[in-house]
């Protein structure tokens, strides 16, 4: 687990016993532990500063910070100009007359994503699906008098673009994207989980019925609504309002284009009325060896490579290999290479250059990394896509 991980984790669970005991009533250690769910965000927030989700750790910490401060009885004056930017920013993607300041606006993350189809390597069934199912009817609603699907389900191994491919999504289309992220959404959501899932889908429908369409995209789906999730915040509420509010967008008679996409890796935890809402239902693979070289050509795109590179070999060694490996693997030999230009005291010279990167650097470090996806976990996702399958 990387720290970031680490800490997300221990955020999210401070948060949640912090949320139980507030319920219980036990003010004080309600109080301490919201403090170790803020410190904790805070220290995510401050660990990668330009993470795209610090603005919701931020947000979260704020909310917490309100909560204690009404545990302690205190009605609260709040920092307005600091509130109102990280507000703004987050908001000025879509509707800028948008003013509803309740704790549910905290707990969305409304951005334009900015990734074209063009960055989503390989996976060309998968756009093939998501064309059919989105893309086609957004354009030409006329020619679907049938309905088309409303929800639609991204699974697979990590890594692989799930992500990627609901922001490719949003793009194409123009759409409003609400990103609700699952597995801290119970702890965000303070216990009001069904009231806000109402809300949530009565923003996005709002946002579509003035024309624009809107993409609820919900990562991590089995945490939210698997067969295991346990009960601390209401999970069985939320998950009946979930599948009413479903049901509510699916209604064929609507033109309105509203979608949800939910990502998984671990679809075998969702049960069937779950299933049966994503009427598509697409998997997202592991690289093939010509999606791996196009993304040793995207990732080795900015730096300099020797002329003794081969990707088609690098393509070669990296089966298995996840979109994000190959990612991660690329950055690692880069970052080496800088280390040690930097430990040899040339940078300080500031027209000197660092080395450029060679096969055998790719080799040292493939050659160490295992593929974080084995064999069994393809095999699996593989069964389940058969069972289900949907395109
Ligand atoms: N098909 C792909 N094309 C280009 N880059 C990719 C692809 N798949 C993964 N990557 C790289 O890996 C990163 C992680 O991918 P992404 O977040 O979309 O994976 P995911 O399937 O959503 O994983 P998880 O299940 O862990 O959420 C991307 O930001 C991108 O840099
Ligand atoms: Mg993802």
């Amino acid at each position: 687990m990387s720290a970031s991980q680490e800490l997300e984790k221990a955020a999210t669970s401070y948060a949640l016993e912090a949320v139980r005991l507030d319920k219980q009533g036990a003010k004080g250690m309600a109080i301490t532990m919201y403090q170790k769910a803020i410190e904790t965000l805070l220290r995510l927030a401050q660990l990668y500063p330009d993470y795209g989700l610090n603005k919701v750790y931020i947000q979260r910490a704020m909310a917490y910070q309100e909560r204690i401060r009404m545990l302690q009885g205190v009605s609260a004056p709040r920092e307005p100009q600091v509130e109102n930017m990280e507000e703004r920013q987050v908001e000025a993607a879509i509707e800028p007359s948008e003013t509803k300041k309740d704790n549910f606006e905290d707990l969305i993350l409304r951005e334009k994503p900015n990734v074209k189809w063009g960055q989503v390597v390989g996976l060309e069934p998968a756009k093939k699906a998501i064309k059919q199912a989105i893309v086609y009817p957004v354009q030409r609603p006329d020619l679907f008098p049938l309905g088309w699907p409303r929800g639609i389900l991204l699974f697979g191994p990590p890594g692989c673009g799930k992500t990627l491919l609901a922001a490719a999504v949003a793009t194409e289309i123009d759409a409003s994207f609400l990103s609700v992220d699952a597995a801290s959404i119970m702890s965000k959501w303070l216990g009001e989980a069904e009231k806000n899932v109402a809300e949530l889908f009565t923003t996005t429908r709002k946002i579509a019925n003035d024309g624009r369409p809107a993409i609820v995209f919900i990562d991590e789906l089995d945490s939210l609504i698997g067969k295991h999730s346990n009960e601390v915040g209401g999970e069985v509420r939320f998950r009946n309002q979930f599948l009413k509010e479903m049901d509510g967008i699916i209604d064929k008679g609507k033109k309105i284009h509203v979608y949800v996409i939910g990502a998984t890796n671990k679809p075998w935890d969702l049960d069937w009325p779950f299933i049966r809402r994503f009427q598509k239902r697409i998997l997202v693979p592991l690289p093939d060896y010509n999606a791996r070289l196009h993304m040793f050509k995207l990732y080795t795109g900015q730096v300099t490579l020797s002329p003794d590179m081969d990707l088609y070999s690098l393509s070669r060694m990296s089966e298995g290999f996840s979109g994000s490996d190959i990612r991660d693997s690329v950055q690692s030999v880069h970052l080496k290479v800088i280390g040690e230009f930097f430990e040899s005291g040339k940078a300080k010279d500031k027209l000197a250059k660092p080395r450029s990167i060679c096969m055998n650097d790719f080799r040292e470090t493939l050659e160490t990394r295992k593929p974080s996806v084995t064999l069994d976990m393809v095999a699996s996702y593989n069964r389940w896509f058969e069972a289900f399958k949907a395109l």
